[in-house]
């Protein structure tokens, strides 16, 4: 997992957060072992801002992948994924392991169903 961590802080270095200036890194590992990594964008207008779990996942999608072992996620405080990203990790990814780690290297593993208990999801749509 040490490889998709690295991913994450490498991507947390090109956030672009000037009005929170909390930079977050993310980096999901697919099916084929590809690591594909996501910081968080900010808009001045800032409901539009994108999280950096998702700026991962969406471009995971983008570029074909769709199956998803594992994501990590890297803040300077060991910051959790929130609501609505955990809505998307457990829509795109179900049930895998979430490593969150800090700027010291403190990593706290978790699981998407642990962040999310009694999910909504599409099954309820079927
Ligand atoms: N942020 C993420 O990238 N991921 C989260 O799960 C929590 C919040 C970003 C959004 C915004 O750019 C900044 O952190 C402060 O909310």
């Amino acid at each position: 997992m040490e490889k998709l961590i690295d991913a994450a802080r490498l991507a947390q270095k090109n956030s672009h957060a000037p009005y929170s200036n909390y930079k977050v890194g993310a980096a999901v590992l697919t099916e084929d072992d590809t690591i594909i990594s996501g910081c968080n964008v900010e808009s001045s207008s800032y409901g539009l801002t994108c999280c950096a779990e998702r700026v991962a996942l969406y471009s995971a999608i983008s570029n074909g992948h769709n199956k998803f072992k594992a994501l990590a996620v890297i803040t300077k405080d060991g910051g959790t994924p929130c609501g609505a990203c955990r809505q998307v990790i457990w829509d795109l990814c179900g049930d895998i392991p979430i490593y969150i780690s800090d700027e010291n290297g403190k990593i706290y593993k978790t699981t998407s169903k642990e962040l999310l208990p009694k999910a909504f999801d599409g099954s309820s749509m079927k």
